[in-house]
């Protein structure tokens, strides 16, 4: 092995709408360690895929694109491009729509190949939360600490609505209902990197607990493994 430091990693996974993503963000404000929302990543290639005309469905086109993608994130915003016309896509990529691409165009495995390189550069010190469903089976196998976020479907879809209201977005809560299930049921029944929890992961329920108290315990998990 090399003698490089060894960079520490919190992986925290979870179905849609769980709250992971704000979670993840706060934790890592916190250590001040790096943010990776992978499920952005898929996001993105499903936007590109769109605009390019690449079907969502059109694997190995889809994984040839995602391999050149020019991308960068900057705190919240995420710019396509360089320089004068580099785009930023932050909002283009979190419509429903993009949240139905992603999840489509994240069940082929040529895709989720092509991502890998992207998401371990984001391994830098002095650490790094990263957030989506395959952190820490797939993406992060060793990282040190691994957090299963969830609450139920109920609660979830509430949340989704609210965030999409108070953004200013029109939405029905019984369709976020019905879409959230039916991307958990494709997240969860796909054959490569399906949503599940890893064996080593802590779960965590969060249906009643407040954003504030979820931190705090992903937190408390991620002393304890640094404390081994
Ligand atoms: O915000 P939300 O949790 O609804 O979605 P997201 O984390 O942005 O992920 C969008 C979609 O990308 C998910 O439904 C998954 O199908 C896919 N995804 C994935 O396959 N693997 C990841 N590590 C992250 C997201």
């Amino acid at each position: 092995m090399s003698q490089h430091t060894h960079i520490p990693v919190i992986a925290i996974d979870g179905p849609s709408a769980s709250g992971k993503g704000t979670v993840a963000q706060i934790v890592a404000d916190r250590l001040g360690y790096h943010y990776l929302d992978s499920g952005a990543l898929y996001r993105i290639v499903a936007l590109v895929a769109r605009r390019q005309a690449i079907d969502w469905r059109d694997e190995h086109a889809l994984a040839e694109m995602a391999l050149q993608l020019d991308i960068r994130f900057d705190g919240n915003r995420i710019w396509l491009g360089n320089g004068d016309g580099r785009e930023d896509i932050s909002d283009a990529v979190r419509t429903e729509e993009m949240s139905r691409g992603a999840s489509e165009v994240a069940v082929h495995p040529a895709v989720r190949a092509a991502l890998l390189d992207l998401q371990h550069s984001f391994r830098q010190v002095p650490g790094l939360v990263a957030d989506g469903r395959d952190m820490a089976t797939v993406v992060f196998p060793d990282a040190d600490t691994k957090i299963f976020l969830t609450a139920t479907a109920e609660v979830r879809a509430e949340r989704r609505y609210k965030q999409l209201m108070s953004k200013g977005n029109h939405a029905n809560l019984a369709d976020i209902l019905q879409d959230l299930q039916a991307r958990d049921a494709r997240d969860r029944q796909r054959s490569v990197a399906p949503l599940q929890q890893s064996s080593d992961a802590e779960l965590l329920e969060t249906s009643a607990l407040s954003i504030e108290q979820a931190v705090e315990s992903v937190l408390a998990h991620h002393r304890k493994s640094q404390a081994k």
